[in-house]
């Protein structure tokens, strides 16, 4: 089984952006922390991260047939981003939502998710937790063939 595990715009910047919103951990502890989570669960994985919407867009149609299910934190795309939830719906591949916060409890702004429209789950307020919990319950779906 193998996931692709996107991540939006600034989240390379953690670690340095609002420390007390994201935590103090940089995006190279992010990226380990995955793969460990996904070596635990005996799932391959390949990480992207990108700031750019279309290059996502890309990433997100290169899955076709390469991968089993894909997390992504879209970042501020979320919020935006009708291209990317396109690009998910038009893959088909089993997707869950990453937030390291819970944009529940922010600005209202936050509050909608275009990409919520197009995953099976959505973890947020876990930090980086978020993505194991993700990564375990997407195999679980898809093991279950729901
Ligand atoms: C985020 C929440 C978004 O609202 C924000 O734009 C991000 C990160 C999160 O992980 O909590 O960049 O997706």
């Amino acid at each position: 089984m193998k996931f692709l595990v996107i991540n939006g715009p600034n989240l390379n910047m953690l670690g340095i952006r609002e420390p007390i919103v994201y935590g103090s951990q940089n995006f190279a502890a992010l990226c380990e922390f995955i793969e460990q989570s996904c070596r635990d669960l005996g799932v391959d994985c390949e990480l992207y991260q990108s700031n750019h919407e279309g290059d996502i867009v890309d990433k997100i149609q290169a899955a076709y047939g390469n991968f089993d299910g894909i997390i992504i934190n879209p970042a501020a795309y979320t919020h935006t981003s009708v291209a990317i939830l396109d690009a998910l719906k038009a893959v088909g591949i089993p997707t869950v939502e990453v937030h390291i916060s819970n944009v529940m409890e922010r600005e209202e702004f936050r509050h909608h998710s275009f990409v919520s429209y197009a995953a099976v789950k959505t973890f947020m307020g876990h930090g980086f937790e978020g993505y194991r919990m993700a990564a375990e319950f997407l195999k679980g779906y898809i093991e279950g063939g729901q």
